[in-house]
């Protein structure tokens, strides 16, 4: 949802800003923007359309200053154009800001200062902050930024420069994510850590309600009241910058979907101790489940998924009710929550706004929190109780896929932990769940190399189509809505997932002749069930895909084509068919001829609701 970077040192700021800006492209790419002190004044340039665009623009200018700051956006307020476009200014170009998030209360702020004057250029809620700080600048941007910052409602990350003083960035977080790379005789400023990994792994993260004050030296940082933080821990970060490259993939989607194998072991090699599930560093009791009545999963979009599968697997095995809920539903309702309930949020980026706004409401109601996150630093990450860090490593495509896998196998994690502490359930079990949960990456591996030919040829007919169904039961029924999600977002091909039980209370009147639907049949269990729907849609003319387990039986005149998974215990299985859907996803976008990393009207980490 935007993203920021900033500059501050004795290189020259724009190619670092527009690498940076690269990096975060997954954040926003509508338009983009960078603003550079120059020995005169404030050079800007920005432009709609992707980043390239901006690069081929700065290319033809000249640029030396070592200070500036930049920007890619995901629009909210104000169509995608070069005018809405970030950096943005007060009427006479003194104060340049950027800004990430929404200003909720803009309308009244633009009506005040348009009484006293002021007269604005575009349609956007950035541009009134930078208005509004000019009003209180006299010679120091900081007290000028304090001052604004109070009459602001919503969720902001800012960054501001004013050119009479040239070696200074001012930034500002409220409610979405800013970090401050530190370097030698420089200092990095960035929505994400991944935009600077090149040049530091030393950084502070900001906390919500915080200024700080960025030289080339010096960072200092203050509490919104005035107060200077004195002892701001700096955070290291140990990845690997290549972790952020694509490697030789034509996409990070394609790398990402590859990295699964290695990305589920780093998760499992922090969770396991002696061939035995270990979640001391969660934070989690011993007896953990004890302690609840119940478990409220909350989160969005793919990560909502991982939680709607857990619910199923959770609810069978630990006896304990389990709700689920997307996020920007459950903020706003009136949950039923106590001191027994465990909250568990789930979410890839940590940052997504609805779901740290579900978090804190249950929190207020006395849950106790365990997130599943993909970065230790992130809000929810910081807010919860209790953390499984997810372990991905950084995953730029927008369409979620290894995050995913490691948020479901955490919720296995978590299966297998609980099973351990009930009586009806053998050890024998537990240990047979734990073994096949170590075989998992292998037969990722295996899984994602066999099947890429059939899926190619697959994906090939499905780029013709305009709406495809994919049919499930139990977890599969959850492994199916992310099948149509990951299809969906980045073919734009209308696709949809139903229970396989529930297609003949309506939807069966859209299966006609050659349209696809895709049967998930990785439950041996229910097995017979989901065929009896299959066949139900072949007499009407679909096109099937079954996936299944490879010694399924099955009537094969009903089948056009079938993918087969390795065998695997009815509750593992459905992870396994995450690879084909993935891969199905991503060779129908090519074949669409689709931007895959960078889907439209899409961004990866949601930080405005
Ligand atoms: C889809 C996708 C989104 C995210 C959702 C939540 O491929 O990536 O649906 O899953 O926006 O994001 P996080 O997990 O960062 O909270």
């Amino acid at each position: 949802m935007c993203g920021i970077v900033g500059y501050i040192g004795e290189k020259k700021a724009a190619p670092i800003l527009l690498s940076g800006l690269k990096k975060l492209e997954y954040r926003g790419y509508d338009s983009a923007g960078i603003a550079i002190q120059e020995k005169e004044a404030v050079k800007i340039i920005k432009k709609e359309g992707k980043l390239d665009k901006l690069k081929a623009s700065a290319e033809s200018e000249v640029f030396y200053g070592g200070t500036g700051i930049g920007h890619t956006r995901w629009a909210t307020h104000g169509r995608p154009s070069d005018i809405n476009s970030h950096p943005h200014t007060d009427s006479f170009s003194e104060i340049v800001i950027v800004h990430n998030g929404i200003i909720e209360n803009f309308r009244e702020l633009k009506e005040e200062l348009i009484e006293q004057g002021h007269r604005f250029k575009s349609e956007t809620d950035t541009e009134v902050v930078a208005h509004l700080i000019s009003t209180y600048y006299d010679d120091d941007l900081k007290t000028a930024v304090s001052k604004a910052v109070k009459s602001l409602e919503g969720s902001f990350a800012l960054a501001v420069m004013s050119h009479n003083e040239k070696d200074r960035i001012i930034a500002v977080r409220k409610d979405s994510p800013l970090i401050i790379g530190l370097g030698e005789n420089e200092n990095f400023l960035a929505s994400d850590i991944p935009a600077y990994l090149e040049h530091t792994d030393n950084f502070y993260i900001l906390e919500d309600g915080e200024i700080a004050d960025i030289r080339k030296n010096e960072v200092d940082i203050y509490k919104f009241n005035g107060d200077l933080i004195a002892n701001k821990t700096k955070t290291k970060i140990n990845w690997d910058a290549e972790m952020a490259e694509k490697q030789g993939y034509d996409h990070f989607m394609l790398k990402e979907i590859h990295e699964q194998p290695e990305s589920l072991k780093r998760l499992l090699e922090d969770n396991l101790k002696d061939g035995k599930i270990d979640l001391t560093a969660s934070g989690l009791a011993e007896n953990w489940l004890d302690n609840y009545d119940k478990i409220h999963i909350v989160a969005c979009g793919t990560a909502y998924h991982s939680g709607a599968l857990a619910k199923y697997l959770l609810e069978d095995k630990l006896r304990i009710p389990v709700e689920v809920e997307v996020a920007s539903e459950y903020r706003y309702r009136n949950p039923i929550v106590n001191d027994r309930t465990l909250m568990i949020v789930v979410s890839q980026s940590g940052e997504t706004a609805d779901t740290l706004a579900a978090l804190r409401l249950a929190r207020s109601k006395g849950a106790s929190v365990l997130a599943l996150t993909n970065s230790r630093d992130s809000s929810i990450a910081r807010e919860s109780d209790m953390l499984i860090y997810l372990k991905a490593g950084p995953e730029i495509a927008v369409a979620s896929t290894k995050a995913y896998t490691n948020m479901v196998a955490a919720f296995y994690i978590l299966l297998i932990d609980g099973m351990r502490q009930r009586d009806d359930i053998s050890e024998e079990l537990v240990v047979n769940y734990t073994s096949d949960l170590i075989k998992l990456p292998e037969m990722i591996r295996k899984l994602s190399q066999q099947s890429k030919e059939q899926i190619e040829i697959i994906a090939n007919k499905y780029a013709q189509k305009e709406n495809i169904f994919f049919i499930g039961r139990n977890t599969d029924y959850t492994l199916a809505l992310e099948g149509a999600l990951k299809l969906k977002e980045i073919s734009y091909i209308h696709a949809e997932a139903y229970p396989a039980g529930e297609l003949k209370h309506g939807t069966l009147a859209l299966v006609e002749e050659n349209v696809p639907v895709v049967a998930l049949g990785s439950r041996a269990d229910i097995f017979a069930k989901l065929f009896s729907n299959l066949k139900e849609v072949k007499a009407r003319g679909a096109e099937t895909l079954l996936i299944t387990e490879e010694n399924q039986k099955f009537e094969a005149d009903s089948v056009d084509y079938l993918i087969e998974l390795p065998v695997l215990n009815k509750d593992f299985a459905g992870l396994l068919a995450i690879i084909p859907l993935q891969l199905l996803a991503y060779y129908t976008a090519l074949n669409c001829g689709e931007d895959i990393d960078q889907p439209r009207n899409l961004a990866k980490s949601v930080t405005v609701e």
